[in-house]
């Protein structure tokens, strides 16, 4: 029987990473996947889950299952985190999922369900996982422009050009902060004209919220998400945990539905309770809940928030080092936007070539179209980095 089925072809991000473990070489750089590293190369916990985890070991009695849609109270705490009173809680339902990706399926899932024949609109470049998953599911899809290959940065007249021939009804897939894997992001202007151009063609956005802290602080990275959240009737929120809380292997997101009533989110409820129970049944419980934990507690969460922030400013001095080494090892500003982009990724528009003698001369790992993990690098690797790029040009 399984002679009949299709081979699939490799997840980029995941073959890189297992090119980089089987590869010997001591200096090699990861700059693949994006996950957070400390100075020492090491993924940390974050030490308020640490604390959280530790309450749960020591007070938690059961392990019965929670609840189709998860913990009420996490999803209530993610509804404050990323969209914080800019809209009344009547009209917000939300269902705890497994991951970002979770959250992210099971929303397309739903819009499958409402309107089958909606486009979903996803950015041109996205992060890979978004049209795979969207094909796997049979939603139609189509691309908008994004990025300008030349400036590396956004291609705001190219992108509003594409979205003007949307159909009324269509979704357009949006990331919250931090753009996966370009690094440029909308500006709050371009936010007010993205969330008219919504208004006016009743186009429904669905906001991919994977790294809030990681750009411009905890509070100012969903500013464009929440004055979209406070004029249009619909919208929808797929979050994620794994970065800023640090708990990529526990699987904790949140799909969250925005109605323009209460009767439609209670149906939206229904339905993603109904998904859900087809799905997985239940979400896992133990990342939400040390989640929900810090969330809930102002002392533990402004521990969470300090160790977020030192995060984030690692990343900037990181993006600023890195675009200083590599103007004096280039002698040119080409790669000055690195220090204007935010978040984990920044894509230095080097050629798929320049790519592979980077990976195979320098053991400097990085995906094909040239997507960097900024988090990935040690500080005393950017002259190595910045000087092996210089030499690949
Ligand atoms: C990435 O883009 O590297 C991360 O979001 C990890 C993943 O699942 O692809």
């Amino acid at each position: 029987m399984f002679e009949n089925l299709m081979a699939q072809p490799a997840d980029n991000i995941m073959a890189l990473m297992g090119m980089f473990a089987r590869d010997d070489r001591e200096n090699k750089i990861d700059l693949g996947v994006g996950v957070y590293k400390d100075k020492t190369g090491l993924t940390p916990i974050v030490e308020a889950v640490k604390i959280a985890e530790r309450h749960l070991l020591n007070n938690q009695i059961s392990k019965s299952y929670v609840g189709l849609l998860g913990s009420l109270g996490f999803i209530d705490q993610m509804v404050d985190l990323t969209l914080n009173k800019s809209i009344s809680k009547s009209r917000i339902v939300g269902a705890q999922a497994p991951g970002g990706t979770g959250a992210l399926h099971q929303l397309f899932l739903l819009i499958r369900a409402a309107r089958p024949t909606a486009n979903v609109w996803v950015s041109m470049p996205t992060w890979p996982n978004h049209p795979a998953i969207l094909k796997h599911l049979g939603l139609p899809m189509k691309s908008y422009r994004y990025f300008d290959e030349m400036t590396c940065s956004v291609d705001f007249e190219g992108m509003c050009e594409d979205l003007n021939t949307a159909a009324q009804g269509d979704i357009l897939l949006l990331h919250g902060c931090c753009h996966n894997p370009t690094g440029a992001n909308l500006t709050i202007e371009e936010w007010t004209e993205i969330t008219n151009m919504c208004l006016e063609k009743n186009l429904i956005p669905l906001i991919d919220i994977a790294y809030q802290g990681f750009g411009d602080g905890l509070n100012n990275d969903v500013m464009g998400l929440q004055l979209m959240a406070s004029k249009v009737p619909n919208m929808m929120i797929g979050a994620s945990c794994s970065k800023n809380f640090g708990v990529y292997r526990d699987r904790v997101g949140a799909a969250i539905v925005v109605a323009e009533e209460n009767l439609a989110a209670k149906l939206a409820e229904d339905n993603l309770k109904s998904l859900n129970r087809l799905t997985f049944s239940f979400p896992p419980d133990h990342g939400a809940a040390a989640v929900e934990l810090i969330l809930g507690d102002p002392e533990l969460k402004q521990k969470w928030q300090t160790e977020l922030e030192e995060m984030r400013k690692g990343m900037l001095a990181l993006r600023l080092n890195l675009s200083k080494s590599l103007r004096e090892k280039t002698k040119s500003d080409r790669f000055n936007f690195i220090a204007d982009h935010r978040g984990m990724f920044s894509r230095l528009g080097l050629n798929t070539r320049n790519v592979e003698i980077l990976r195979e001369k320098y053991g400097i790992y990085m995906v094909a179209d040239s997507r960097i993990n900024i988090a990935g690098l040690h500080p005393e690797k950017i002259e190595f980095l910045a000087e092996s790029i210089s030499k690949v040009l």
